[in-house]
C-alpha cells in the first residue's frame, strides 16, 4: 500500500516537473518573441527590406532547417505540456472523491482557471498563426514578407486589437498562476516565500503581457505607423 502511494506521489512529482519544464521552454520562446516584436517601435525603413522588424523576421527564416527544427521542438513541447496537464488533472480528480467540498477551494479555482486559460491561449495561438504566419484570416491585411505592414494594418482594426488584448490577459493569468505553482511544486510553501513569489510572478507576467499589449494598443492609437 505504502509502495503504491509513494509510486503515485513520485509519478505526480515527475508530471509536475514536466509541466514546469515545458512551461519554462515556452516562456523562453515568449521572451525572445516579445523582444523580436518590440522592434516594430523602430518604425518603418525606407523600404520593407530595410525595416528593422522585417529584417529580424527574415533572419529567422534564413535557415529553414533551424526554423523547422525550432518549430517542431516547440510543437512537441506544447503537446507534452498539454497532455501532462490533462493526465495530472485526471489524477487529481480521481484522488479526491468529495468533489463538491473542494470545488470552491482556491487551489481548485486556480486549477480550473489554468485549464480554461490554457485552452483560450491554445485557440489564440491557432488564430494567431493563421493571422500573421499564413495570412489565412484577415487576408486583406496580409502581404508576405512584410511583417511590419501586416501589424500596422491589422491593428487599425479594433476587433483584432480586442482579441489580442484579451489573449494577453488570459496569458497573464496563466503565467502568474503557473509561476506560483512551479515554486509550490519545488516545495516552497512558506507563506513569506509565497508572498514574494506571488509578487515576482505578477511583475514577470506584467512585463511580458504588458510588452505584448503595448504593440496593438500603440499601433491602434497611431504611436507607430
Ligand atoms: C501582441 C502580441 C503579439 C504579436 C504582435 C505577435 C506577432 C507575431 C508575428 C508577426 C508572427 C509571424 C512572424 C513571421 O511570420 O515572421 C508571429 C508568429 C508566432 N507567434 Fe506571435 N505575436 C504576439 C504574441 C504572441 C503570443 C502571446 C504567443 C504565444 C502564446 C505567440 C506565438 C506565436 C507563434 C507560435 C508564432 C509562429 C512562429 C512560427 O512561424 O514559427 N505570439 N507572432
Amino acid at each position: 500500500m505504502l509502495t503504491n502511494t509513494s509510486h503515485l506521489c513520485s509519478s505526480t512529482i515527475i508530471k509536475k516537473a514536466i509541466v514546469a519544464l515545458t512551461g519554462l521552454v515556452m516562456i523562453g520562446f515568449l521572451v525572445v518573441h516579445l523582444l523580436g516584436n518590440l522592434q516594430v517601435f523602430a518604425g518603418a525603413g525606407v523600404t520593407p527590406e530595410t525595416t528593422k522588424l522585417n529584417e529580424y523576421a527574415l533572419l529567422l527564416k534564413k535557415e529553414p532547417v533551424l526554423l523547422w527544427g525550432a518549430r517542431l521542438f516547440l510543437i512537441l513541447t506544447a503537446i507534452l505540456h498539454v497532455m501532462t496537464t490533462i493526465t495530472l488533472t485526471q489524477h487529481n480528480r480521481d484522488a479526491r472523491p468529495q468533489h463538491y467540498e473542494v470545488r470552491h477551494s482556491y487551489a481548485s479555482y486556480a486549477s480550473q482557471m489554468m485549464i480554461f486559460g490554457g485552452l483560450a491561449i491554445l485557440f489564440y495561438i491557432v488564430y494567431h498563426i493563421l493571422h500573421f504566419t499564413t495570412g489565412t484570416v484577415h487576408a486583406d491585411y496580409f502581404t508576405p514578407h512584410d511583417v511590419y505592414q501586416n501589424m500596422i494594418r491589422s491593428f487599425q482594426d479594433p476587433t483584432i486589437v480586442g482579441v489580442y488584448v484579451a489573449a494577453q490577459i488570459a496569458l497573464f493569468a496563466h503565467l502568474y498562476h503557473g509561476t506560483v505553482s512551479v515554486f509550490r511544486t519545488l516545495g516552497m510553501n512558506n507563506p513569506r516565500h509565497i508572498f514574494w513569489i506571488k509578487k515576482a510572478g505578477i511583475l514577470f507576467a506584467l512585463i511580458i503581457c504588458g510588452g505584448f499589449i503595448s504593440i496593438p494598443v500603440c499601433i491602434y492609437f497611431g504611436m507607430v505607423s
